[in-house]
């Protein structure tokens, strides 16, 4: 009898727990679930959505924080269809602007069979560039070459003009995996027209594999078409001198493209001439631009010299390119013409 008592106790005593612990459950699910809805109705800013119209996230930031780029991470699962981000911004009154939404798609993703690769030989087409080379590399996934073929065309590129294909085509089988193709730049930019300075040469490749027939297009804005291939800037370089001072050259050697050439063969001429105008002077020597690409060199002016002119040209036999480029300073003007010279040569005299 006593046993069954107590027994009966303690199955009441267990059923109660139960039953506190499963409100206690109930109460904060309910809870939860109010805050959340709460905070979806409150809450400003950013919350990607799904196809579903399922709101997955909602974040807030400040204004500032907002201007960047954000992030905003994809569930592992997400399901496949039209997604968006939205966003709006809460002024200081609290009040909410308009909405903007961005969609974007969720799809499938699909391994490509093959991946594909395309290099220039050059990073500046100018008037006198040759034969450019376009060398297109193809690996299947799993790392063999690809068998396969490669179709080429060139055209311009800028902002404002957009896109313009040339009619010519250029085509090639690959051969352990790749093709390299070459296009002649005399005869795809004619001496005759008008050279497309300040454009960038469009390149677009299609590549296609020989057993499935898939493809990949590949698109390369790199190359820019200027005309030289060399610029040459003195922005460095002493802007006066003074007679009777050494002056200093600095020039900085590059491509158009800005690309340094280190050890370019160069030479420079500086002519100084006296108030009269005739030469009384002139330097030329041949030099290398240093590792840094520049050249720097330091000339003593004499008292007599009233102008300086100065030319740097560079010698690249490899591209066939010869420029040069010139720089005048100017004489330092003292409002009274007089300067004042000082050397320091040995100790003066010691007490
Ligand atoms: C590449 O393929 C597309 C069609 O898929 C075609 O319009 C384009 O002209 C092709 N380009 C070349 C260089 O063959
Ligand atoms: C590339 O493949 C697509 C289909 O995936 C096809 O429509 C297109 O014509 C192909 N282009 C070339 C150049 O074979």
């Amino acid at each position: 009898m006593i046993s069954i008592i107590i027994f009966i106790n303690l199955v009441v005593v267990v059923v109660v727990v139960v039953v506190v612990v499963v409100v206690v459950v109930v109460v904060v699910v309910v809870v939860v679930v109010i805050i959340t809805i709460i905070i979806i109705i409150m809450s400003p800013s950013l919350f990607p959505s799904n196809p579903a119209n399922v709101i997955v996230d909602r974040m807030r930031y400040s204004a500032a924080d907002a201007f960047k780029a954000q992030t905003f991470e994809l569930p592992r699962e997400a399901s496949e269809g039209v997604w968006s981000i939205s966003a709006n911004f809460e002024g200081s009154d609290n009040k909410y602007s308009e909405t903007k939404t961005v969609e974007f798609e969720v799809r499938e993703y699909v391994l490509p069979r093959f991946s594909a690769d395309l290099k220039i030989n050059t990073d500046v087409i100018s008037r006198n560039t040759g034969w450019v080379e376009f060398d297109v590399t193809g690996k299947y996934v799993y790392g063999r070459n690809l068998q396969g073929t490669v179709e080429m065309q060139l055209g311009t590129w800028d902002e404002n003009d957009g896109i313009r294909l040339l009619p010519e085509r250029y085509g090639k089988v690959l051969e352990k995996g790749n093709a390299k193709l070459y296009a002649m730049m005399s005869k795809v930019f004619p001496e005759a027209s008008e050279f497309p300075e300040e454009k960038r040469l469009y390149v677009t490749v299609n590549v296609t594999e020989a057993g499935t027939g898939e493809n990949q297009t590949l698109v390369d804005t790199t190359t820019i078409l200027s005309h030289p291939y060399y610029k040459i800037d003195f922005s460095a370089s002493d802007q006066y001198f003074k007679p009777g001072f050494p002056f200093t050259l600095k020039a900085a050697i590059r491509s158009q493209a800005g690309k340094p050439t280190p050890s370019v063969p160069l030479y420079a001429v500086v002519i100084f001439k006296d108030k009269n105008g005739n030469r009384i002077g002139k330097k030329k020597t041949y030099e290398k631009a240093d590792q840094s690409s520049n050249l720097v060199k330091v000339y003593q002016v004499s008292e007599k010299t009233e102008k300086m002119e100065i030319l740097v040209g560079v010698l690249d036999w490899m591209r066939h390119v010869f420029t040069d480029y010139k720089h005048f300073p100017e004489k330092l003007k003292s409002g009274t013409n007089q300067y004042i010279h000082i050397s320091m040569e040995k100790p003066i005299g010691v007490r």
